[in-house]
Order: structure tokens, then sequence, then C-alpha cells
């Protein structure tokens, strides 16, 4: 069999369902996300019973060791689905070393965190109830706990025919987070219904520089902005103890410091900026890359010096800032009482 059939083979096989809509749920994506690069899990379709299960749970602090932090505390919906912290705080106030990044649109990553350690929302979601700056709690407990709740147990029994496991708890999380996007930036009526007054004539010169002479789509591609993948931009290099990256998952020489290309919708929401959350402003940002990036010796190639002129600078981020879609509005719900 030639290679290219037996690619197919694997890759048909290997097909989770990419549909925007499943049978019976509808996902509501905002002008200029495409909903047809999604790709659901075969084993976690979409119900709206799940969603809404999943929904409590991302805003159920009593999943935390002290009852005091949920996914909602560091991916606050009215914050950007972030924490607008450098390094984020979980339980006992104890700090993490990255930055929290959005949920918003999180379901189109292949690979999840700053360092890709985490294949799907599915694998990512337990992840920071057991992370003792996080959330700082065990699993058995906490389903335990939530089958003590007789609203929790009756909606598990609801949606999986059964209690609640991890491998559910964390399937229902990440069905809410497939529903929650960020679209229909004044970029995205631009590029979509070709509405040139969609863009003021700064961010049109912005955006000619993104795609030019600053060569951001090196990296910053696609409709979310990124490639999805990881480089290194010498962020945080220069620390004793530098935080390596992608290099903690795959341990290749080539990949430390090398961190996943963020998305860029909602800048002016998500400040501080880089995995360390080191950059305060945009303006911060341009200047870095103005430089090339900090010298170190896995320095992404691509990262070269920028001349730009003050008024370019201005025009750069004038586009960033058009890239701020509307925010789903999701508010707090009310949670199943204790027993
Ligand atoms: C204490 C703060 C904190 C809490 C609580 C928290 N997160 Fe996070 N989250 C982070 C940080 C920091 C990162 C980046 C960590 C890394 O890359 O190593 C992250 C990464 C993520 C990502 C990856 C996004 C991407 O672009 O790669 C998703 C999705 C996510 N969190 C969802 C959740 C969910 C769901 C919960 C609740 C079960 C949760 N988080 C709880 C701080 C938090
Ligand atoms: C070589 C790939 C690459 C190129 C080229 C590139 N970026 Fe980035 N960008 C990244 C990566 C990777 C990060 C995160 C780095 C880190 O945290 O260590 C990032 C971070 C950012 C951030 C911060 C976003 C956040 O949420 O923290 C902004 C804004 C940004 N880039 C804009 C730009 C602009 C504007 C250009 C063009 C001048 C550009 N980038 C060129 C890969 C690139």
């Amino acid at each position: 069999m030639s290679q290219l059939v037996t690619a197919l083979l694997v890759a048909l096989t290997a097909l989770p369902i990419a549909h925007a809509a499943e049978k019976g749920y509808t996902i509501h994506f905002p002008k200029g996300v495409d909903g047809e690069a999604l790709e659901i899990p075969e084993d976690n379709p979409m119900s709206a019973a799940k969603v809404a299960l999943g929904k409590q749970l991302y805003f159920d602090p009593r999943l935390s060791a002290d009852g005091t932090v949920s996914c909602a505390t560091c991916h606050d919906p009215a914050k950007g689905w972030t924490d607008q912290l450098p390094v984020s705080t979980g339980v006992g106030g104890k700090h993490g070393t990255r930055n929290a990044p959005t949920v918003l649109n999180s379901a189109f990553n292949y690979m999840q965190f700053w360092d890709g350690r985490a294949p799907s929302l599915e694998a990512q979601a337990l992840g920071p109830i057991e992370n003792p700056v996080e959330m700082a709690n065990t699993l058995p407990k906490v389903v335990a706990w939530l089958n003590t709740v007789p609203g929790y147990r009756s909606q598990f029994q609801a949606v999986f025919g059964g209690p609640a496991t991890a491998d559910r708890l964390a399937k229902a999380i990440a069905c809410f987070e497939r529903t929650v996007y960020s679209g229909n930036s004044p970029y995205d009526r631009y590029t979509q219904d070709k509405d040139k007054n969609a863009l003021t004539p700064a961010a049109r010169r912005g955006l000619a520089l993104f795609e030019g002479k600053a060569r951001c789509t090196q990296c910053h591609v696609g409709f979310d902005l990124s490639d999805r993948v990881f480089h290194n931009l010498g962020v945080g290099m220069d620390k004793k103890d530098p935080d390596l990256g992608r290099y903690t998952v795959t341990h290749k020489e080539k990949d430390k410091g090398a961190f996943k290309t963020p998305i860029l919708r909602d800048l002016t929401k998500t400040a501080p900026y880089m995995h360390d959350g080191s950059v305060e402003t945009l303006e911060e940002v341009i200047d870095l890359y103005l430089v090339g990036g900090e010298d170190n010796p896995w320095l992404d190639p691509k990262m070269k010096p920028l001349d730009l002129t003050d008024k370019e600078k201005a025009d750069l981020l004038a586009f960033l800032k058009s890239l701020d879609g509307d925010m789903p509005l999701v508010k707090a719900p009310s949670l199943p009482p204790a027993p």
C-alpha cells in the first residue's frame, strides 16, 4: 500500500467528528470564527444538558481544596476569560509561574497549555483541580463530593447514565468550553463582510504591516491569528532558572524556551502578556519585536529586528486593538446546594 493510502486510512480511522452542529445541538459561532474547523471528540458529543452541567462545574469553587477557587476565578468572563494577573493565584494565595490564557476559542487548540502538554480540553480540565498552586484538590475527593450533592448526582445520571467520575467531570467541562467563542471584531467584519469601513484607516495600515513588513503572520495566522505551535521569543530566558516551555514536554533541544503562539483576540482585556505575564502593555510587546526578541541560543530564526517608524508602531497597535470581539454573555449559574 502506498504511503499516501496508509496515511489516509490512519487519518480516517482517527477522525473525530468535526461538526459545527451535532445532531440536536447547535453551537453558535460568531463572525470570523470558523466552526468547520472545530473537532468534537466522538466520545463526547454536545448536548444542552451536558453544557449546563459543565457550566456549573466551571463556576463551582467547591471543586477546590478550600472552596475558594473555581475555573472562573482564573478564567473570568468579566476579564476576557483570564485573571488579568501576571501569574495566577490559586488556593491559599499560592502563585503559579505562568499567565492564564483565555478560555475563549480554546476549543480550536489541538494542544492545550503554553507548552502543549494536554492534547484536548478533556485532558486539560482535570489538571487545575489537582494542581497544588491552583485548586489543590484530589480527583477522588472531588468525585466523591459531587456524588453527595443531589443536584449534581441527578445531572450526571441524566447526562451520562451513571454517577460522577473524573472522566465525566472532564467531559462536561470541556463540553461547556466548546460553547464559548470570541469573534465579530472589527477585523472579522472587515475580512468576512468585506466591509472596508469596519477598520479605521490606521488599523488598515496596521493590518498591512502585520501581514507585510512586520512579518507577524509568520506565526500569527488563521482566524484566531495563531499557528498554535511553539516558538522561542526569548521571553524570560534571562532568568537564572528559566521556564523551558515546550522542552519540558518533548525534551528536544530545539524546543527550549518555546511557547505556544497565543491567539490575538481581545488583547485589550487580557493584559499582561506572554507566558509569564512579564510584558505589561501592547506597546511593550511591539518593542520586543522591534529588537527581534530577546537573544538566547534557541531564539526562533524567524525573529529578526524590525525597522518601524513611530507612526507604523501606532498603526500596528491600532490593528491589534481592532481584534477585540464580542464576548459571550455568560453569567455564573446558580449552583446545586450541598447536602
Ligand atoms: C489558579 C488559576 C487557574 C485555575 C483555578 C484554572 N486555571 Fe486554567 N490555566 C491557568 C494557567 C496559569 C494556565 C496556563 C498553564 C500552563 O500553560 O502551564 C491555564 C491554562 C488553561 C487552558 C489552556 C488554554 C490554552 O490556550 O492553552 C484551559 C483550556 C484552561 N486553563 C481551562 C481551565 C479549566 C476548565 C479550569 C477549571 C477546571 C481551570 N482552567 C482552572 C490558570 C488557572
Ligand atoms: C516566530 C513566531 C512569532 C512571530 C513572528 C510573532 N509572534 Fe507574537 N507571539 C509568538 C509567541 C510564541 C508568543 C508567546 C511567547 C511567550 O509567551 O514566550 C507571542 C506573543 C504575542 C503577543 C502576546 C499575546 C498574549 O496574549 O500574551 C502579541 C500581542 C503578539 N505576539 C503580537 C505579535 C505581533 C504584532 C507580531 C509582529 C510584529 C508578532 N507577534 C510576531 C510568536 C510570534
